[in-house]
């Protein structure tokens, strides 16, 4: 889960890390407040938008009263960012900048570890840093167990060449930064810049925060970070099921039991999709997991019928623990609560656990909409083909 600038913003003031005095404001009338609030001297009104590059866009914009804040606000408010809409801003307290630096702290996946990145050249996109002055860049790989603890800050104050009369508390702020990062479950901590203004302070003056939501059942407080405005409504409804689902767009639904089938699964569907007119695509991703019940089955048929973009439904179970018994009276389940709702035609594919049971079932059930098709590779064609049908018929 990715946060906002003034997100990211409170999370630092919560750990310590230095910052200053921020904002958010939806309209410009609390935009002028804000500033009011921030001394009425000089603040610095932000887009508020999970998009890097605001600044160049015109999303970053300074103001000398609060007047001039709500000037700004109505200028920022409503634009469009790379796709994204401003719907708010932050109103921050404006710093007399000296000099601006770069630090993150994220996960390097193909590594297998934390990695720090650094430089005291920042204000510059980093890719864009690496790219043009990768000597100034200063790589760090850290130990998960030990993180960013002071030796570790230290050295990299010293390889990245920070001036000497900064160079402690530089490190400190990054024994915070680090800080943040593991108390918070973070995959990625980002400031840009991190500054050094007139007055000798250094301050994180852009925040970047992703966290990993693999830990959101030990943080009750990230439920209030979640965007629910922007989340997809039956992504929302799917978490709210406990469901592992993510909607992609096309027409093809998906339930499958094991991450590892329900992306082979989409692969399938895909290349068979290529074979006929249309093209259909997998509409969304959906594991229902190892042991699933018939009711969490049921659960996830509903979803996804209920997804005005999909015409067919691919069902795709090879039983392990799952037993094919309780996915067959899943669909039935399903497919009775929904009664005349369900006008989807659904092709299942069982195989393993209880697939003798679970086949038997489905044919007594004799539902018109459900074929019942041996093969994962015959199924994906078939769906396939409804698909392309349907699409035709339109
Ligand atoms: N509070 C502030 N006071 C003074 N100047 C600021 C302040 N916040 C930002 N700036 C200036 O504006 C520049 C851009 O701000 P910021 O880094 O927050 O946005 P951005 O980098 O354009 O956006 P993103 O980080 O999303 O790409 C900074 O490099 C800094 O020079
Ligand atoms: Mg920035």
């Amino acid at each position: 889960m990715d946060l906002y600038e003034y997100q990211a913003r409170d999370l630092f003031e919560a750990h310590g890390v230095p910052v200053l005095g921020g904002i958010v404001a939806r309209t410009p009338a609390e935009a002028s407040a804000a500033a009011h609030e921030l001394g009425g001297g000089l603040v610095v009104v932000k887009a508020q938008v999970k998009v890097g590059g605001r600044g160049k866009a015109g999303g970053v914009k300074l103001a000398r009263t609060p007047q001039e804040a709500a000037d700004a606000a109505s200028q920022i408010l409503g634009m469009d960012i790379k796709g994204h809409t401003v719907e708010a801003v932050m109103v921050a307290q404006g710093a007399d900048i000296e000099q601006e630096f770069y630090f993150s702290m994220l996960l390097d996946r193909a590594q297998r570890t934390y990695l720090a990145l650094c430089s005291v050249e920042g204000g510059m996109e980093i890719e864009q840093l690496a790219e043009e002055r990768p000597e100034v860049l200063v790589r760090r790989t850290l130990d998960p167990r030990t993180g960013l603890d002071a030796e570790a800050a230290a050295a990299i104050v010293a390889e990245a060449g920070f001036p000497e009369d900064i160079a402690d508390e530089v490190a400190g702020v990054l024994v915070l930064l680090g800080g943040v990062y593991a108390a918070e479950d973070a995959t990625l901590v980002e400031v840009n810049p991190l500054v050094k203004t007139r007055q000798g302070r250094i301050v994180a003056l852009d925040g970047k925060v992703s966290l990993d939501e693999n830990a959101d059942f030990r943080h009750p407080s990230w439920g209030a970070l979640r965007d629910d405005s922007k989340a997809d409504p039956l992504e929302l409804r799917a978490r709210a099921k406990g469901l592992n689902y993510v909607k992609l767009d096309g027409q093809v639904g998906i339930i499958g039991n094991g991450a590892g089938l329900v992306m082979s699964t989409l692969d399938v569907v895909a290349y068979a999709g290529e074979d006929v007119p249309g093209r259909p695509r997998p509409a969304n991703f959906l594991d229902i997991g190892g042991g699933a019940s018939a009711q969490v089955m049921a659960d996830g048929l509903d979803i996804i019928l209920s997804d005005p973009q999909v015409s067919v439904v691919f069902v795709n179970v090879f039983g392990g623990i799952t037993a094919c018994s309780e996915v067959a009276k899943g669909i039935r389940e399903a497919l009775t609560q929904l009664g005349n709702r369900a006008s989807k035609p659904i092709v299942v594919r069982l195989d393993g656990n209880a697939v003798d049971v679970g086949r038997a079932i489905l044919a007594e059930y004799a539902h018109p909409l459900v074929t019942q098709v041996a093969t994962m590779d015959e199924a994906a064609a078939a769906a396939a083909q409804l698909a392309s049908a349907a699409m035709e018929g339109k």
